[in-house]
């Protein structure tokens, strides 16, 4: 391929997702699918709810034999969790290893694309840190023994695995994640598998807003804001993402890639930043960057996946914010409207 056609390809795909409405294309995004409220839909009219988004891809925190079942034949890809508690036992004793992956994957393997199983969420740094390599070697081992190709294992780490992230360049993980990390990016690495991360410009902003600029973290801005060597970013998504990928080239690897597993905006809870406009535009944008392909700047040629934080308001989370980070409400009607 010419290099101007490469360069204009991902534009043009933007335009003509822009112009024939995002409802027209398959989503290539993922949307978080968590539970903690008391009167979302069932999972099939969740399923349907996917189906008539044409969302793609789904991440469940925590396996759910009536969510797994809805999402049997329906063509979604699915990246199933194990929760933080059962990281112990699972990275311990084979066993309950395999005793976990008999129960929720095994038996749905030729009904469901399962893409990635991930061992925990956000535990990189803390006391349970030291298990996910072990847990994701566990688990690993098994996939190799029934010869499940496609599927990947990684866990899901968020920014407090990183000491230093800004400008990107000076990306390096946290002395006190250090040791945990670099066991767990060999892995990957060996495993060809990517290491999902939880980005959340939002909380850059709404701690610090007279100091960030919103068109920064709401991919708004028209021009570059941070030159970084020789990289230039207009959005902080891009900008954290690189500076993962600079914390793993430090220690030596080079060829893992990020998937960002979380990202969204709140539109209430409290705050003069949680409003529907807000989460709307920073929601709106990260979709159209997933559809058009857009990498970050450090690895333009990778292909970045994304995955929305969240379905639906839980209102079960504790109050505020948390409660309102949504695409829907718990009747299926959009908070805003992201997909017209
Ligand atoms: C390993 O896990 C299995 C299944 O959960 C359990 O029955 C067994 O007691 C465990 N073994 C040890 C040594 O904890
Ligand atoms: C990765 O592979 C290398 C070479 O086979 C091996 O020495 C190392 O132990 C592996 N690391 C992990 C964390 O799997």
């Amino acid at each position: 391929m010419s290099s101007t056609l490469t360069i204009l390809l991902p534009s043009l795909l933007a335009l003509l997702h822009y112009h024939i409405g995002i409802t027209e294309a398959q989503l290539d995004i993922g949307v978080n699918y968590g539970m903690a409220g008391d009167s979302l839909p069932s999972p099939a009219t969740v399923v349907q709810l996917f189906k008539k988004y044409r969302i793609q891809k789904v991440r469940l925190l925590e396996p759910n034999s009536d969510v797994l079942e809805a999402l049997e034949d329906s063509g979604i890809d699915v990246t199933l969790g194990i929760k933080n508690e059962d990281l112990p036992s699972i990275a311990s004793n084979a066993t309950a290893a395999e005793r976990w992956f008999n129960n929720h994957v095994e038996p749905y393997i030729p009904v469901i694309n399962f893409q990635y199983i991930t061992a925990g969420n956000e535990v990189v740094p803390g006391d349970l840190a030291q298990y996910v390599l072990p847990a994701m070697q566990n688990i690993q081992n098994i996939i190799n023994s029934y010869e499940y190709d496609g599927l990947r294992v990684s866990t899901v780490v968020g920014t407090a695995t990183l000491g230093s992230l800004d400008p990107p360049s000076s990306g390096a993980f946290a002395d006190e994640a250090r040791a945990d990390m670099v066991g767990i990016i060999n892995f990957l690495s060996n495993t060809s598998s990517p290491l999902l991360v939880n980005v959340y410009p939002y909380f850059a902003f709404a701690s610090d807003p007279n100091h960030v600029r919103l068109d920064y973290v709401q991919f708004t801005a028209t021009s570059p804001l941070v030159q970084d060597g020789k990289l230039s970013y207009s959005n902080m998504l891009d900008a954290i993402v690189d500076a993962f990928y600079w914390a793993m080239e430090k220690e030596g690897v080079s060829y893992v890639d990020a998937v960002v597993s979380e990202s969204g905006w709140p539109s209430d809870g409290g705050g003069l930043w949680a409003t529907p406009q807000l989460a709307k535009t920073y929601n709106q944008h990260f979709v159209k960057k997933f559809l058009a392909k857009q990498a970050t700047p450090k690895r333009p040629d990778r292909y970045l996946e994304g995955f929305i934080y969240t379905m639906f308001n839980e209102n079960q989370k504790p109050s505020g914010v948390d409660q309102h980070w949504g695409l829907f409400y718990p009747d299926g009607t959009p908070v805003y409207p992201l997909f017209s």
